[in-house]
């Protein structure tokens, strides 16, 4: 590694020591401790997971200064916001602190979580991109999930680092998470050269489902990988589901309640029509028809007739007679 990559590396690994022991040790971390206790996290998995608060003073720069760190280093770290005078000052303060790491496990930047949430203040601010840190590139967990998903052949995908530890806490070894939903080639290509199945397990409030959606279509297009969703019941994210139902129920949905893509996209559709009415049903099972024509075995394809015609009361006969027809139209 270049000598500017590896200062850096060093940087973040002091700063996120610093933040954790601010968080466990010292009276300013007590009300951000006392928020995480509340989420139900441990002091194991806090010290497992790097996490640490960042207080509403100057800490990191007070403690670079004190070592002599080289001022243009700590201008390109990202640690700091600099002011019209070229005075830098911490950009985190009184936030809950997410060390992200790349697959080797070297702290790269961080994610920060403000402690009570205000309107005017966005509930996460991540570090900016920096000669160590690609906010593309990074898959949260990976290097502690990656032998549990070679185990498993199996990673999990989710919305939020919280995700990602309370299912670590459920037993839950192989789970990931991106920065933001949208995926890269570079991602991707980490992913796949570790397991060949991925099971999306994003939150289960409408905006988490849309984004089930939209992934569904972008890793079929963009990679190889098996797709499969778990879906979270009652609108919660996994981490309110293990808050609230449980470690190991938690765990039996991740193993039992898988759904294919298809399985998804079918019920997922349901949400654009009134299916007590019966044009509604007809152009429900025109959309329907033309998510099934886009598999390729014919048995995957006579499952999902099969299925259609027994819960609308039609022949199946009739829906194949029509699958041709969408079929032609795309020819
Ligand atoms: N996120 C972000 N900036 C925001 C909101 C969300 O970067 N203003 C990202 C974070 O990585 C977050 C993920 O999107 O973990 C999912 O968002 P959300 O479901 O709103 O947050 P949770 O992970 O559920 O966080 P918490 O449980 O702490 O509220
Ligand atoms: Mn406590
Ligand atoms: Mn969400
Ligand atoms: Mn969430
Ligand atoms: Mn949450």
């Amino acid at each position: 590694a270049s000598s500017e990559q590896s200062q850096l590396i060093s940087l973040y690994d002091q700063a996120a020591k610093l933040y954790t022991h601010v968080l466990l040790n010292t009276e300013m971390g007590q009300p951000a401790l006392d928020y995480l206790h509340k989420r139900g996290l441990t002091d194991d998995i806090i010290n497992k997971f790097q996490l640490g608060f960042a207080p509403g003073e100057q800490l990191l720069k007070e403690f670079f200064d004190e070592k002599k760190v080289d001022y243009q280093l700590l201008r390109r770290s990202g640690l700091f916001i600099e002011d019209q005078q070229g005075k830098l000052r911490d950009r985190f303060f009184g936030r809950v602190m997410y060390a992200i790491k790349n697959p080797q496990g070297h702290v790269i930047a961080f994610s920060g979580r403000v402690l009570n949430k205000a309107d005017s203040q966005a509930k996460y601010i991540n570090s900016p991109e920096t000669k160590i840190f690609n906010k593309g590139n990074v898959l949260y967990n990976f290097d502690l999930a990656r032998s549990a998903i070679r185990q498993e052949k199996r990673a999990i995908l989710f919305e939020g680092f919280m995700d990602v530890i309370a299912a670590y806490q459920s037993g839950v070894m192989n789970g990931i998470a991106s920065m933001g939903t949208s995926f890269t080639n570079e991602q991707i290509y980490l992913l796949q050269r570790t397991t060949a199945q991925l099971d999306i397990c994003y939150d289960g409030d409408d905006p988490g489902q849309a984004a089930i959606n939209r992934a569904l279509d972008a890793f079929s297009a963009n990679s190889r990988l098996q797709l499969s969703v778990i879906e979270v019941p009652n609108k919660l994210d996994p981490d309110e589901y293990v808050r609230q139902y449980g470690e190991k129920q938690f765990s039996e949905i991740v193993h039992s309640a898988r759904l294919t893509p298809t399985a998804f996209k079918l019920d997922y559709l349901k949400r654009d029509f009134n299916l007590s009415n019966e044009a509604d049903q007809l152009s429900y099972l025109e959309g329907a028809l033309k998510e099934i024509s886009k598999l390729t075995s014919s048995v995957e394809q006579d499952l999902y007739l099969n299925q259609l015609a027994k819960e609308f009361g039609v022949q199946v006969q009739d829906l194949r007679q029509q699958l041709r027809q969408v079929h032609s139209q795309q020819a």
